[in-house]
């Protein structure tokens, strides 16, 4: 009987291993695509679209639908990859990521405007969004925040991974600093450094991630990539790895991993020191409103 179960275990492993990597393997029939950026409009008022640059800026070169909406897995397979080089398993796992913030799930298909959920994918210290706690919104472009960011590229044509490290620092020390519901744990800290490295290296940031300074306003601010200005589908595949390389050295640069479990110990016993006080307060009633039975 044991054998048996042991053996059980042993086919389920197989299969979910088996489905796992056929699911993130591009099928037989796969043909990358190669897509026209000469092609470009802003978003209309009723074009959903998202807290995220490059979403938004490949729906306005109708990469993806120009409205933001039915998104689907199968056509980020095509479109990231074939836009930005990004390998194929990569781009099914940031798929995926999409489509769980939907609540049309079953469907298969997500918006651009689901992505606008705070602690989902969207967190405080963006780089051109305000924190939600702060204003209610977390996904609108925000041209005062971005400034700030941009202000450590002053005076340098091209970016690099120092100044790079140093601006997502600067944001992430100026949200935490006024915003009593700053939140930063393992999920924020995986995606704000791997959002810094797959935007510089898409915009073709080559060894040391420099790119014009020029293609991040552009890409910003319009929503649109720099292919009038140079810039073209970067021929080294984005994959885990390299997203893990400059990940590590930009943990490095900013004060290496000890700082940033820190960083994620602190803010944890801060959040948690919110909710018991949250729970606390709600049995307590000031002495004023307290009547007093003789
Ligand atoms: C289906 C795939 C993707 C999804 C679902 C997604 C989703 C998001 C979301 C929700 C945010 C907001 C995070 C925040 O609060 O700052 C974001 C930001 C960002 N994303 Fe994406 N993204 C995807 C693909 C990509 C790709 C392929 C790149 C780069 C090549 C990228 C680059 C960025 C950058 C740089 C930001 C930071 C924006 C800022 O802080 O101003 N994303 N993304």
């Amino acid at each position: 009987m044991k054998a048996y179960i042991a053996a059980v275990h042993v086919v389920a492993l197989a299969a979910s291993y088996m489905s796992i990597s056929s699911f993130l393997t591009p099928p037989k029939d796969y043909i990358l695509k190669k897509y026209d950026f000469t092609k470009w409009s802003p978003a209309g008022p009723h074009d959903a679209r998202s807290p995220c640059p490059v979403l938004n800026s490949l729906a306005n070169h109708y990469i993806l639908p120009h409205d933001g909406k039915n998104l689907t897995i199968s056509l980020l397979q095509q479109a990231l990859p074939g836009a930005l080089n990004l390998e194929y398993s990569l781009a099914t796992v940031l798929a995926t990521g999409g489509l769980f913030s939907s609540p049309n799930f079953w469907d298969g298909k997500f918006s651009l405007s689901d992505l606008n959920k705070h602690n989902f994918i969207e967190h405080d210290g963006s780089i051109s969004r305000a924190d939600f706690g702060l204003t209610g919104d977390g996904h609108s472009f925000n041209h005062e925040i971005f400034n700030e960011y941009m202000s450590v590229y002053k005076g340098s044509k091209e970016t690099s991974i120092e100044a790079a490290a140093r601006g997502r620092q600067l944001r992430m020390d100026t949200e935490r600093s006024r915003d009593p519901d700053f939140t930063y744990g393992l999920p924020q800290h995986i995606i704000s450094y791997g959002e810094t490295v797959l935007v510089l290296s898409a915009l073709r940031g080559g060894k040391e991630l420099a790119v014009p300074v020029e293609w991040l306003d552009i890409l910003w601010r319009e929503e649109r990539f720099p292919f009038n200005e140079g810039w073209r589908t970067a021929t080294e595949p984005i994959g885990f790895g390299t997203v893990h390389d400059f990940k590590a050295k930009l943990v490095e640069l900013s004060g290496g991993m000890g700082s940033e479990l820190a960083l994620m110990g602190e803010n944890f016993i801060n959040r948690l020191s919110l909710s018991i006080k949250g729970f606390f307060k709600q049995f307590y009633r000031p002495l004023s409103q307290t009547r007093v039975i003789i």
